[in-house]
Parts: structure tokens; C-alpha cells; sequence
């Protein structure tokens, strides 16, 4: 089967005035169509970095970038991209947050408000079409958010740490109903966390990577059949999977700067 997304030999290397820091080396991935994939490692591993680099938002420093075989030079309106803290317009509604793009994309208002009601209730924010950001949770404001980068209809959704912002509770039902969405029609996705058990319970498979420069440490295939409820953390295989990645970035947790939680007993 062809590849969706691949990564050749990326490296990443900032340049200052006064020196330079190398991020990322010689990583190499390839995602099927489909997919869900997730990306971990430690805070300050290269992860977002990554992520713009695979997306288009960040121009590679060695290696290239391929989608559909093809290489890409920049990012393009098909990508969606979910960003770690919601970042919706404040003076826009939830509805009109969520029509945002396609109105870039000219699609004609009426098919645009039909689609973005459809998204709305998908995310589950039926009731809530009028109202502004200030006026809903962060957790809403993180469905709205993802309501927004369905829209434009993306090829691959990008997300970075998207739960990052709201409480434990909202997260796993975050993460259950990202699922429940995914599966509808099983988007490429690239996701990245810093959270293990997130990672586990969401991928197909776990891109782990090492710290300084970064690396793939290992890809870990999640075997956790589909679909997945929440009860599917409770379960040994579950366990055993965070176990595993957690013993991979251990050594990195100690030279990084914070810990990766996810892990804990
Ligand atoms: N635009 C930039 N210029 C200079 N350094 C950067 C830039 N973006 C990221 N970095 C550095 O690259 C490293 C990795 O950052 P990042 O990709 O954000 O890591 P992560 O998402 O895993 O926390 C950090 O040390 C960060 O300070
Ligand atoms: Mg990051």
C-alpha cells in the first residue's frame, strides 16, 4: 500500500547569531492512509517541530517531506491543523468560527453554515451555535476547534497536544469521542502528546522519540482492537503497552527538562 505522509531523513537545526541547536536527525517515517498515528517523547524532543515539518508550516533542514508520494514545499489549505491551546476568534461565534475556513475556501455561505451545523453536532455542541468563546469551557472551545479544522475537509489532521489545556476528566472524554469521530472516516491522523496512556489509547501506532538531538527511539504497534472504548484502559494489554513506551523514554525523562506524565500508578 502507498504511503499518506512520509518523512525522509528530517533534521532540524535552528540557527542564531551566536549558535545553533541541532532538534531533530535523521528521522524517518512513513504513514499509511488511515492511520492514527502518535508521536511522544519528552518536553523539548522536537515534537512540534516535527509535526510543522510534516504538516508544511516549518521548512525541514535536511531530508524532505512527501504526501502521496509527492514532495511538498509548503503547507496547503487540505491539512488541518489542531492546536494545543484552542485558537478560535474571540469576536466570532462557535458557528462562525466553524465556517471560518471554508469562507477562505469560497464555499458558498448556505453549504458552508449546512456543514459547520453537521460538525457542531458531531463534536457535540448542538445548543451552543451562537455563542463565543469566552462564553463556553476550554474543553468546548477545544471541540470547536477540532469542528474548524474538520471543516476544510483535510486530507491529514495535524494535532498538537490538543488536550493539553483541559482537565483529566475532559480529556478521556475528548479522547473517546476523537475516536468515535475518526472512526466515521478514519482520517490520516497525526497526533502528539506527551502523555503515554493518550498515545496508547488513541494510535495505531507510537512513534517514541529520544531527546537531544531527537530521534525515532522505536515505533510500538498499539494490537488494542478497534473500537476503542474507555474500558480498554483498565485492561492488562493496555498496562503493559504504557509499560513499554514508558521504559523507552525513561532515560530521557531524566535528562529532559519535565516530566511526561500519563505514566504514574
Ligand atoms: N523557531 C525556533 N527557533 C529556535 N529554537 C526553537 C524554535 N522552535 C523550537 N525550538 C527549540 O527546539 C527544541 C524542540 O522544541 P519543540 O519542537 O517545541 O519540542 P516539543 O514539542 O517536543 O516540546 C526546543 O529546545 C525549542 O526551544
Ligand atoms: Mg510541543
Amino acid at each position: 500500500m502507498s504511503n499518506k505522509l512520509e518523512g525522509r531523513s528530517l533534521g532540524k537545526t535552528f540557527t542564531r547569531r551566536d549558535s545553533s541547536l541541532t532538534v531533530l536527525e535523521d528521522v524517518s517515517i512513513t504513514i499509511r492512509p488511515g492511520e492514527f498515528v502518535s508521536i511522544i517523547g519528552a518536553s523539548g524532543c522536537g515534537k512540534t517541530t516535527l509535526l510543522r515539518m510534516l504538516h508544511g508550516l516549518v521548512a525541514p533542514t535536511t531530508g524532505e517531506v512527501l504526501i502521496d508520494g509527492e514532495r511538498i514545499d509548503g503547507p496547503t489549505r487540505k491539512r488541518g491543523f489542531v492546536l494545543q491551546q484552542a485558537s478560535l476568534l474571540p469576536w466570532r461565534t462557535v458557528l462562525d468560527n466553524v465556517t471560518f475556513g471554508m469562507e477562505l475556501d469560497r464555499i458558498p455561505g448556505a453549504q458552508a453554515k449546512a456543514r459547520a451545523l453537521d460538525l457542531i453536532k458531531l463534536v457535540g455542541l448542538t445548543g451552543f451555535e451562537s455563542h463565543y468563546p469566552s462564553e463556553i469551557s476550554g474543553g468546548m472551545q477545544q471541540r470547536v476547534n477540532i469542528a474548524r479544522a474538520l471543516a476544510i475537509e483535510p486530507d491529514i489532521l495535524f494535532m498538537d497536544e490538543p488536550f493539553a489545556a483541559v482537565d483529566a476528566q475532559t480529556r478521556e472524554v475528548m479522547q473517546a469521542e476523537l475516536l468515535r469521530i475518526w472512526d466515521i472516516d478514519r482520517k490520516t491522523v497525526v497526533f502528539v502528546t506527551h502523555q503515554l496512556d493518550e498515545a496508547v489509547y488513541l494510535s495505531d501506532r507510537v512513534i517514541v522519540l529520544g531527546a537531544r538531538p531527537g530521534r525515532v527511539r522505536e515505533i510500538v504497534r498499539i494490537d488494542l482492537p478497534r473500537p476503542r472504548t474507555l474500558a480498554v484502559k483498565r485492561s492488562h494489554e493496555f498496562a503493559d503497552y504504557v509499560d513499554r513506551v514508558w521504559k523507552l523514554i525513561e532515560n530521557e525523562v531524566v535528562s529532559g527538562d519535565e516530566s511526561p506524565s500519563g505514566a504514574s500508578a
